[in-house]
């Protein structure tokens, strides 16, 4: 009896000493979806934007590219100049998040294809070089969105983007 009632504090004194200095890990997330508002806010300017691409000033949503009305880039189509809130920026959405690799971002085809260099997923882009390197604020702020995973794609945990100036993108 004496022996048990010894463990017994025993492990109340070791759990009260626990209790006091254990450190809470950080949460990571493991959702599958991506924001919606980065998507809008700081994502989808950079598929509408003109950039200086190794070819000369390209245009991601232009016609001839990924305009899904008048484009021949593959199965990623976007609708340029999408109202925020409306159908086509949530189509355009699904679109990019179909190229978006949660589990690696950096082997994300959303990225690799526009950026320099020949890649084992991605192979060469018809469209040509958008982004000089990982350095590049248009990828990184892509990059970013395919990073941070939520369980809900309006979670409030979104919104932490801040856009970037797309006319320092590019070559
Ligand atoms: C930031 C801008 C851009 C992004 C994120 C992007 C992304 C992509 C992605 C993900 C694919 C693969 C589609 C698939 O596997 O079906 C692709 C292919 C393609 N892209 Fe782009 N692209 C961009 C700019 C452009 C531009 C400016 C052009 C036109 C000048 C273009 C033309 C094409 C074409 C023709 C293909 C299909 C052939 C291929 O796989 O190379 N892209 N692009």
């Amino acid at each position: 009896m004496e022996a048990r009632l010894i463990i017994l504090i025993t492990l109340c004194v070791g759990l009260t000493a626990c209790g006091d200095d254990v450190s809470v890990e950080p949460v990571t997330a493991s959702g599958s979806a991506l924001c919606v508002a980065d998507f809008e806010q700081c994502v989808n300017p950079v598929f509408d934007a003109v950039i200086t691409a190794s070819g000369g000033q390209a245009t991601c949503a232009g016609s001839g590219c990924h305009d899904v009305n008048a484009g021949s880039g593959g199965a990623f189509k976007v609708f340029p100049q999408a109202e925020p809130g409306s159908p086509e920026m949530m189509s355009n959405f699904f679109a990019a998040k179909g190229f978006a690799n949660l589990n690696d971002p950096d082997q994300s085809k959303l990225l690799l294809e526009p950026l320099r260099g020949v890649f084992a997923i991605s192979g060469t882009h018809t469209g040509g070089d958008i982004f000089p390197n990982t350095a590049d604020a248009c990828y990184g702020v892509i990059h970013d969105w395919i990073s941070i995973r939520v369980e809900d794609s309006n979670a409030s945990s979104c919104g932490f983007c801040t856009p970037v100036d797309v006319s320092t993108c590019g070559f």
